[in-house]
């Protein structure tokens, strides 16, 4: 199994994406909300790259059958249900909902990466999981962090370097590691004991600190809460 990570955003070729299992990671806080929103009862996921989309596609469905969630600019959305707050994804909103998200960074990654064998949404929520779905599943993998708006992002590249080497002590043998995902490895074991640093080191950490957001960042650091691991298939995220 080789393991492979795109520090930036920037699109795969296509032989990549029909041949591994692609995880997209957006800790902060596309991909925490996805796995947040599931655990608490979310029945499935449209990720949407426009606003307009997002309302047209909920004019098609049955009224109170969905919810619009995301951001734009990291602010909450006029006319949408919620914000892009993990804390707001709790069962008595979205038990039984589908769930139209638009963010910036985290919904486009999804359509980036949609030719994907497999693509599976990993945050520090569900990494275990993930880590144990990616090592049985035993295909080479590209780890995607959503980045921030094209450029590398400090966050993501830890909960990259996390996942590897959680696979990592699971099976050292026969798992071949490129330089990028020996050095989020690297970056992840600087953090590994206060993975809320890296978020307040991050640029987009602060600006969530900067607009009142900040309560998010210890929420988001948290690991293991749930064992789902969201899988993207043909425009749609669900746990099956
Ligand atoms: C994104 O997708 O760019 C992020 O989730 C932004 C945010 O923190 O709301």
């Amino acid at each position: 199994m080789e393991i492979d990570i795109h520090l930036v955003p920037s699109p795969p070729d296509s032989d990549v994406l029909l041949n591994r299992t692609i995880v997209v990671i957006d800790v902060l806080r596309a991909t925490s909300v996805m796995v947040h929103a599931m655990s608490q009862g979310a029945i499935e996921i449209f990720p949407l790259l426009t606003v307009e989309e997002a309302f047209q596609l909920a004019k098609t469905f049955p009224p109170g059958t969905t919810l619009l969630g995301g951001e734009k600019d990291t602010r909450r959305i006029e006319g949408f249900d919620l914000g892009n707050s993990p804390k707001e994804y709790i069962a008595d909103r979205v038990k039984g909902k589908k769930l139209i998200l638009r963010t910036t960074n985290g919904t486009k990654a999804f359509r980036l990466v949609s030719f994907g064998k497999e693509v599976m949404a990993c945050s520090f929520f569900n990494i275990g999981a993930a880590a144990q779905r990616c090592f049985e599943m035993d295909r080479d993998l590209l780890l995607f962090p959503s980045g921030d708006e094209g450029n590398f992002s400090l966050e993501d590249t830890v909960c990259g370097g996390m996942l590897i080497d959680l696979i990592l002590k699971k099976r050292e043998k026969g798992v071949i590691l490129t330089d990028a995902s020996r050095a989020a490895r690297f970056l992840y074991q600087r953090f590994e004991a206060n993975l809320l640093e890296a978020f307040h080191l991050s640029r987009h950490g602060n600006r969530l600190i900067d607009l009142g957001l900040g309560d998010d960042l210890p929420y988001c650091a948290q690991t293991d809460i749930t064992d789902l691991v969201p899988i993207f298939r043909d425009g749609v995220i669900r746990t099956h």
